[in-house]
């Protein structure tokens, strides 16, 4: 176990680039399954998260091509082709021999659900562990099975997996109770292959959902309605293999836009995917962030003090639940008070404890954090808890006088692609050592 040291204080000067993004990385893979072949995805981030998602299809008989190949990254038959170049991922799904995402990977990552609908569309079945709580609230997945079930598959709870089996998948109208991402993205991708035609009524409107969307359509698909709340896809008979780019993260830039902003830096962030942004840059406009913005590249400027502003997450656009925990670090040293409600999960308040041993002031009550700013942070050991939190830890010792630690930074490797590296390049003085 490692941890992270920073010295905090640096004003961050300098360029980031944006890497690709987890939560559109993810679903991606996952619907390879739908298209038996050769997938060549690029801009695929290299996270923890990643390497779990190819341990769960490697179960079910996919194979994968490193970047070099030569290298002997490359598990299965030899793969065609020239070795892809870095962030990039070959995926083949020719031959699937099972369709198991069992609990020791399941637990790990709540995301390998995603295999569930693409499985019941290739083989008709699936074995997927329940994912079980996590840090941040108990997500379920009832809204996942209730609309696979409406499209015809039988599903049994059976010591904790879910055994979905159907003969066939059929188009059927499926409103759901919440805008559920990785729910929208399950029904979608089992939609793709279903008899007839699906309309999903109250859809995630997430970045993510729509680039699994326009990768479903490059092999194939027949889907209206991305990007809107009602997605309808009209199944076809079989979707084959076809290349594809990731997203860039919006998290991880709004991530840095945060750490630039709370060390009074003069950071420009490229490859920010910044129409995906609007509600996190209105919310920093708002608190007294000034930033720049050319194209695909957010600068943040110096100057300008923080002032404490009230935020709400909310399903997109609204402003993100994965942006509220590197808010609240920032808000932490802003003038004034600023009140934060988080209404997509229930326990999403960890990092508050720890910001506290950093001397913020904050006082939680309900779904809502009262935060007051102080005029400045003070560096302790602290624990990171999930991977959101551990990014604003990482956000307020960068502005914390003197030495921060963070502890259990296994979070962190799940989406935050070299992180140390990035920050250290921009002046950061931070390095990852064993715990
Ligand atoms: C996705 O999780 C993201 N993960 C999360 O990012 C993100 O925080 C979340 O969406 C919200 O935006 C991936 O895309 C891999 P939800 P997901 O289903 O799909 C309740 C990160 O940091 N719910 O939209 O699991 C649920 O309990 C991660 O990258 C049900 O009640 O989130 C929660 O309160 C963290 N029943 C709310 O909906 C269901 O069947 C939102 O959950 C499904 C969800």
């Amino acid at each position: 176990m490692d941890k992270i040291v920073i010295d905090g204080g640096v004003a961050l000067e300098g360029e980031v680039s944006i890497s690709g993004a987890k939560n559109a990385a993810l679903p991606i893979m996952a619907a390879t399954l739908l298209a038996p072949g050769m997938h060549r995805l690029h801009n695929v981030p290299s996270l923890a998260d990643i390497r779990t998602m190819k341990r769960v299809l490697g179960l079910m008989g996919v194979t994968f091509e490193e970047p070099g190949a030569e290298k002997g990254g490359h598990t299965g038959p030899p793969l065609q082709g020239a070795p892809l170049p870095d962030e990039a991922l070959a995926v083949d799904t020719s031959n699937l021999t099972g369709w198991m995402a069992p609990y020791e990977v399941v637990k790990t990552m709540r995301a390998a659900v995603l295999v569930l609908g693409p499985l019941l569309a290739r083989a008709r079945q699936a074995s997927v562990s329940l994912p079980g709580g996590c840090a941040i609230g108990a997500r379920p997945i009832n809204i996942h099975l209730k609309g696979l079930e409406a499209m015809g598959v039988k599903i049994t709870l059976n010591q904790g997996y879910v055994e979905a089996k159907a003969r066939e998948l059929k188009g059927t109208e499926i409103i759901l109770d919440f805008p559920t991402v990785t729910g929208t993205e399950n029904l979608l991708m089992a939609a793709t292959l279903a008899k007839g035609t699906t309309r999903i009524v109250n859809a995630a409107q997430e970045p993510e959902v729509g680039d699994l969307a326009q990768f479903l359509v490059a092999l194939g698909a027949e889907i209206e309605g991305i990007g809107t709340d009602v997605l309808t896809i009209h199944g076809v008979e079989t979707l084959v293999p076809a290349p594809y780019t990731v997203m860039s993260d919006r998290i991880e830039a709004g991530t840095y836009l945060a750490a630039a902003a709370i060390t009074k830096g003069k950071v420009a962030v490229t490859n920010a995917p910044v129409a995906h942004l609007t509600a996190v840059l209105e919310k920093l406009h708002e608190a007294g962030v000034r930033c720049t913005i050319a194209g695909d590249c957010i600068e943040v400027q110096p100057g300008g003090g923080l002032t404490g502003v009230d935020a709400k997450t909310l399903p997109y656009p609204g402003f993100p639940t994965d942006m509220q925990a590197q808010f609240m670090a920032l808000m932490s040293v802003a003038k004034g008070a600023s009140v934060i409600t988080e209404t997509i999960f229930e326990d999403r308040f960890i990092h508050v404890g720890e910001l506290k041993r950093l001397g913020a002031d904050i006082t939680i009550s309900g779904n809502q954090a009262v935060v007051r700013g102080r005029r400045h942070l003070s560096g302790a050991p602290v624990m990171a808890t999930d991977l959101r939190a551990s990014a604003s830890l990482i956000i307020a010792g960068l502005a914390a006088q003197g030495t921060t630690e963070v502890h259990r930074v296994y979070h962190l490797d799940r989406g935050y692609a070299k992180l140390v590296e990035k920050l250290s390049a921009l002046g950061a003085r931070i390095k990852r050592v064993p715990a």
